[in-house]
């Protein structure tokens, strides 16, 4: 998330600290009787409506879960660049004053695990992302009830915000439900219990509205033309959504550098797009030569204001589909404004920063597609809309 940057993917480091209680679990043979019917029960799709995180620019989209008996309402970010449930308890108190907290002294099903733990992220969304490590969180483990769209997952695992630092104040969402191609937590609980293991996003926005995630099914009222599908290229191993590019476009044009095979990141907790400094640099040359890194934060790009709305900038990334035969996820010009830097209003971030190891697209591509994110088949699928 340049802004969450994918809350974990850019995981800078972990610490946990906790005292491990050696468990013995009682594994049991159930055999059923020749005659009985086996037949999982199935929970039908249900969709949440989602907020847009608007600065300016489409940030980041977010919802209601709730968690705990009686429920409490816990606003997330669904981050598909991570695969936790995180979000602000009464633990943190002042440091997430600006957030709704989860008390857990109220749910009589919350189970504290007691491990602790903190994260560092690289992260930021939209204009100044931070590409150093002032995004830390203090977490504290635990399980409880969690409903999402009303379907119900018991004893889930997460963890509760008991510190964060001031970079997270503005954020107008408690936490992050991690969304990652492996079925963990909720999804994962609901699954077993009859859910098709799919879900899908409607990011739209924020002048259109109506965003939202259906869980366990596709919403076709959404969306006209066919879904075309992808294959994860390594099906069942990895826990991130990321499909294989064979070439980028910028303004009908490749290079080189931009015909080379690259694996990208689907984060949908991130608004801008990352690439390494040689690709992100090849791609604003077939833009603009004025586009230039700015000084003051590191990776980022910007140009002078009044210039960059009638640059023409159309990134298209190939992808292929399970047919064998190639398409586009295209970025239009208008996403590449991310808006004035804070120390130079003059000057206007550009989308793309540069982040050397990995490609990450998010926000400012799904924006343009309805997406079908199939953890069962480790597909993805994307129509128009
Ligand atoms: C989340 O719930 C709150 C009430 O707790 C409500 O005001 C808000 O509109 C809900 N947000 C969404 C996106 O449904
Ligand atoms: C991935 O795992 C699922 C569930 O175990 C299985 O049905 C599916 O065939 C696997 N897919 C691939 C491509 O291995
Ligand atoms: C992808 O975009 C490029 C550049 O605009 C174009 O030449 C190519 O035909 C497109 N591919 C498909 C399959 O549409």
């Amino acid at each position: 998330m340049l802004r969450l940057l994918g809350l974990c993917l850019l995981l800078v480091s972990t610490h946990v600290s906790a005292q491990a209680t050696p468990q013995t679990i009682q594994l049991q043979s159930r055999v059923a009787p020749a005659h009985a019917t086996l037949r999982r029960r199935a929970l039908n799709p249900t969709t949440v409506p989602l907020d847009d995180f608007f600065l300016g620019t489409d940030l980041q989209w977010f919802g209601n879960i709730t968690v705990g008996t009686p429920p409490q309402v816990v606003s997330v970010v669904f981050d598909t660049g991570s695969s936790t449930l995180e979000f602000a308890s009464t633990l943190c108190g002042a440091a997430c004053s600006s957030q709704v907290q989860f008390d857990s002294t109220k749910s009589s099903s919350f189970v504290d695990g007691g491990a602790t733990s903190s994260i560092t992220f690289s992260t930021g969304v939209g204009v100044d992302p931070v590409v150093g490590a002032n995004y830390r969180l203090t977490l504290r483990s635990g399980t409880d009830t969690v409903s999402v769209g009303g379907l119900t997952a018991p004893a889930t695992k997460l963890f509760l915000i008991t510190n964060q630092t001031p970079k997270f104040d503005i954020d107008p969402f408690s936490g992050i439900q991690g969304m990652s191609a492996r079925a963990q937590g909720f999804f994962a609980s609901l699954v077993n219990q009859g859910l098709p293991s799919l879900f899908s996003l409607f990011l739209t926005p924020e002048a259109v509205g109506n965003a939202e995630l259906t869980i366990g099914g596709i919403d076709s009222t959404k969306f006209t033309g066919p879904l075309t599908f992808a294959s994860l290229p390594s099906p069942n191993s990895s826990a991130t959504w990321t499909l294989n590019s064979p070439q980028l476009f910028v303004n009908g044009k490749s290079t080189s550098i931009l015909k080379a095979t690259r694996n990208i990141i689907f984060d949908s907790g991130t608004s801008n797009i990352l690439f390494p400094t040689a690709t992100a640099n090849a791609i604003y040359a077939l833009i603009s030569p004025d586009i230039v890194p700015h000084a003051s934060e590191a990776g980022t790009y910007g140009i002078a204001c009044d210039q960059i709305s009638s640059l023409p900038a159309v990134i298209d990334i190939q992808f292929t589909a399970q047919n064998g035969s190639p398409f586009n996820l295209t970025i239009p010009s208008s996403e590449l404004s991310v808006g004035p830097f804070a120390d130079n209003p003059a000057i206007c971030q550009t989308l793309i920063n540069a982040f050397d190891g990995l490609s990450l697209v998010g926000g400012s591509l799904l924006k343009h597609y309805y997406s079908v994110w199939d953890v069962g088949a480790q597909r993805m699928g994307f129509a128009a809309v």
